[in-house]
């Protein structure tokens, strides 16, 4: 029955992680994949969720379904956690939230129903680059994708002239994707002024804004400093869609708890909205797990659980900081003539080194370190122990 089918291409991020488990080199080093590590190099377990793990047991709960949209106690504390507390359109419950499988979930939940139930002008717009799944969702739905400017080479830093001069051609309707914080693949993010820009933009061109979180207190370690892109908007008045994450600020990488928010303008059309989301769940994939939303719900309910919390996020920005430093210190101690001032200009999980495909392809086949091949580095998965390493080998690639 199935020998028509066609061998497909290994996944560009998630591809490169099988490939670094088929080596056997002591040496190697997985730059590849967002995933956060220790010092030691091992995944870590944020004791915020360690404790709610431990008070999740005590409870002894039992394993029923969850709602559709998943419970209402989760989707209201991550919406919070979003808007911030005391956010008018939560108050005035305009937002339809449900549970998502992390944030791929939401945005393939919040895509389809784009392409079956959205008006205007279907096209989305994304940031170039972006992360390589946003595309791939795409074209899976047949959800036309086009590039607005986002990403200066020369200055490897945000090219606000060219987005702003992109989104400003952007035809009405249309729907543009923006990274919340902490930009993947680049590590670079509008400033808090530019932000004001292109939320005006945004509404004078009658845009529709999708946020994607995937990072939130990553990028500054502060979870509201992070969303204040999406909480401009709507104070802007955009009634923006948001996918969120806990995937990365909470470690939760295998719990697949996430969220996906539309902000609808009234309670009614949050209602309709809902109804809607809810028969496209059901028809995939019933209702969504519950043990990591458990967790989250936990955390973002009990204070001292949630002051721990983010007192861990700050730890592993805190931890990324420094591996920046060490690394820039490393290469251009190295001798290395380049300028790599961009290695601690970026922020987040993600460094865009700047090499190309050939220093990719070098790194991985002469020093056993793999990344993307776009250059992209995780900056999360270096350490004090292979720091110098990475440097080293970054420098005889470059120079
Ligand atoms: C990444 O970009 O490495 C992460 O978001 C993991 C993924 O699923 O691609």
């Amino acid at each position: 029955w199935w020998s028509s089918v066609s061998m497909g291409p290994p996944d560009v991020i998630l591809g490169i992680t099988e490939a670094y488990k088929r080596d056997t080199d002591p040496k190697k080093v997985n730059l590849g994949v967002g995933a956060y590590r220790d010092d030691e190099g091992k995944p870590f377990i944020l004791p915020s969720v360690r404790q709610a793990e431990e008070r999740l047991h005590c409870k002894m709960l039992n394993h029923e379904y969850a709602p559709i949209g998943g419970e209402a106690g989760y989707t209201d504390l991550v919406a919070q956690l979003a808007f911030g507390e005391d956010s008018p359109v939560l108050k005035e419950k305009s937002n339809c939230t449900v549970q998502t499988l992390s944030g791929t979930g939401a945005l393939r939940l919040g895509l389809e129903f784009i392409t079956k139930h959205y008006n205007q002008t279907k096209e989305i717009w994304m940031p170039s680059p972006t992360w390589g799944n946003h595309p791939q969702i795409c074209n899976t739905l047949n959800l036309p994708h086009k590039q607005y400017r986002y990403y200066d080479k020369k200055t490897h830093g945000f090219d606000l002239c060219g987005a702003m001069e992109d989104i400003s051609k952007i035809p009405a309707g249309s729907i543009i994707l923006l990274h919340a914080c902490a930009h993947n693949p680049t590590g670079v993010d509008p400033k808090k002024e530019e932000w004001i820009q292109l939320s005006q933009v945004i509404k004078d061109k009658k845009i529709f804004p999708f946020f994607d979180m995937a990072y939130q207190g990553f990028a500054t370690g502060s979870v509201d400093n992070d969303a204040f892109a999406v909480r401009q908007f709507v104070n802007d008045g955009h009634q923006v869609m948001l996918a969120q994450s806990f995937a990365k600020n909470m470690g939760l990488y295998g719990e697949r708890a996430g969220a996906l928010t539309f902000l609808c303008g009234d309670a009614e059309s949050a209602a309709k909205v809902m109804s809607q989301v809810k028969i496209m769940i059901r028809t995939m994939y019933s209702n969504p797990p519950l043990y990591g939303a458990r967790i989250v719900q936990e955390i973002l309910s009990v204070p001292e659980l949630k002051q721990q919390w983010l007192a861990d996020v700050k730890s592993m920005a805190d931890r990324i900081i420094s591996m920046r430093q060490q690394l820039r210190a490393g290469i251009e101690g190295a001798g290395n003539k380049q300028n790599w001032q961009h290695i601690t200009d970026q922020i987040g999980m993600f460094c865009y080194t700047g090499l190309n495909a050939d220093q990719v392809a070098k790194l991985t086949k002469d020093h056993h370190i793999y990344l993307t091949k776009d250059g992209r580095i995780s900056v999360a998965g270096i350490s004090s122990k292979n720091v110098n390493y990475v440097a080293e080998a970054m420098h005889k690639v470059t120079s």
